[in-house]
């Protein structure tokens, strides 16, 4: 059978990629499978480009755990998508401790975001610039960064990104803004204030963390994304993994090997949607489990790093079968 990210480029997307994580990089099997670049074209780092891994406290920087990710992806050929600079979860306790100012906190962004970005110039194929700013119902989460500065945070994050590496696509990332509503109105609504603005931003993820059975369809991706490629920014699917309820039915099973199939389908249909990344391949090192108490087997393989119908599910949407 064919390979996953061998597919998605000669049906012309970018990348099939995948999630990891430092400490998973010790099981060998799983680092041979991560390391296969006809599998996985693209990898991003699950926790060690975020604000707490990367600087522990004021000004004080630590890279090694992310270069790690990134000497690995060179190693490997592959691309990184660098993640994330500004997130309201996992941030060092110094950042949500201190009593900020609007101008003590835009120092202490743009110190943050332009160390990092200029540490990994030229390594990111796109920066997670500013990750899950919206609540459910499109209003901006009041987090230490809104609460501050209200949404000018953005742009702050935005500017000092594009003006530290010009060459790294800059993206706003989000979940349940996969199919239209009040929270994909209020993503599109980011992307317009800051074209409005002059910011550069050149891309929307799709995070599509999806339960069984309600991943949109691809007429719904194409209606939701496609108000996204309009406004002339490109989309992805960033951290794709499909729950269900434990232990997995046959008929959740086979579910989930359709809606992988339909997310990539619905990537390689829409013009402007440039690659599909799984949130890790494997249910070993899925952090829905505990995330989602009684469900799992959200991964394309299985604990013992077989491909499951989710596999061929993945892989039919992006090879037409
Ligand atoms: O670093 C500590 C370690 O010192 C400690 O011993 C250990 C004990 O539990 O915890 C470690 O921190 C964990 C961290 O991952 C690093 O492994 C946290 O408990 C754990 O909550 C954290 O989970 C991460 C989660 O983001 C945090 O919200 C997941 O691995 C990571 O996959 C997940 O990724 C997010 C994306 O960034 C954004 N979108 C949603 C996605 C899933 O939650």
């Amino acid at each position: 059978y064919g390979q996953l990210h061998t597919a998605a480029k000669n049906a012309g997307l970018l990348f099939f990629g995948t999630a990891t994580d430092n400490p998973e990089l010790t099981d060998s099997a799983y680092l041979a499978k991560l390391s296969d670049s006809t599998q996985f074209g693209q990898i991003t780092p699950g926790n060690s480009m975020k604000w707490d891994a990367i600087e522990p406290g004021p000004g004080n920087f630590t890279f090694a755990a992310g270069d790690v990710i990134a000497n690995l992806a060179k190693k490997n050929n592959q691309l990184i998508r660098c993640h994330n600079l500004v997130w309201h979860q996992q941030l060092p306790s110094w950042v949500t401790s201190t009593a900020w100012t609007p101008a003590t906190l835009t120092a202490a962004l743009q110190l943050h975001v332009t160390t990092e970005v200029t540490h990994y110039k030229g390594q990111c194929y796109s920066w997670d610039v500013v990750n899950e700013a919206l609540n459910d119902n499109g209003t901006f989460r009041n987090d230490i960064f809104f609460s501050t500065l209200g949404e000018d945070y953005i742009k702050i994050a935005f500017d000092a990104a594009a003006a530290a590496d010009p060459d790294a696509k800059l993206y706003y990332n989000d979940f349940n803004t996969e199919f239209p509503g009040a929270k994909s109105t209020a993503a599109l609504n980011i992307v317009k204030a800051l074209k409005a603005a002059g910011t550069k931003i050149d891309g929307v993820g799709f995070q599509s963390h999806f339960l069984v059975g309600s991943t949109p369809s691809i007429a719904t991706q194409m209606k939701n994304m496609g108000t996204f490629t309009a406004l002339g920014v490109e989309v992805a699917v960033t951290e794709l993994d499909i729950r269900m309820p434990l232990p997995p039915t046959q008929a959740n099973v086979a579910q989930q090997q359709t809606d992988y199939q339909t997310v990539t389908a619905g990537c390689l249909t829409l013009k402007g949607c440039i690659g599909v990344t799984v949130w890790d391949f494997d249910d070993a090192f899925s952090w829905v489990p505990s995330t989602f108490p009684g469900t799992g087997s959200a991964c394309i393989l299985d604990d013992n790093l077989n491909e499951k119908p989710a596999y061929f599910g993945a892989l039919a949407g992006l090879t037409g079968t």
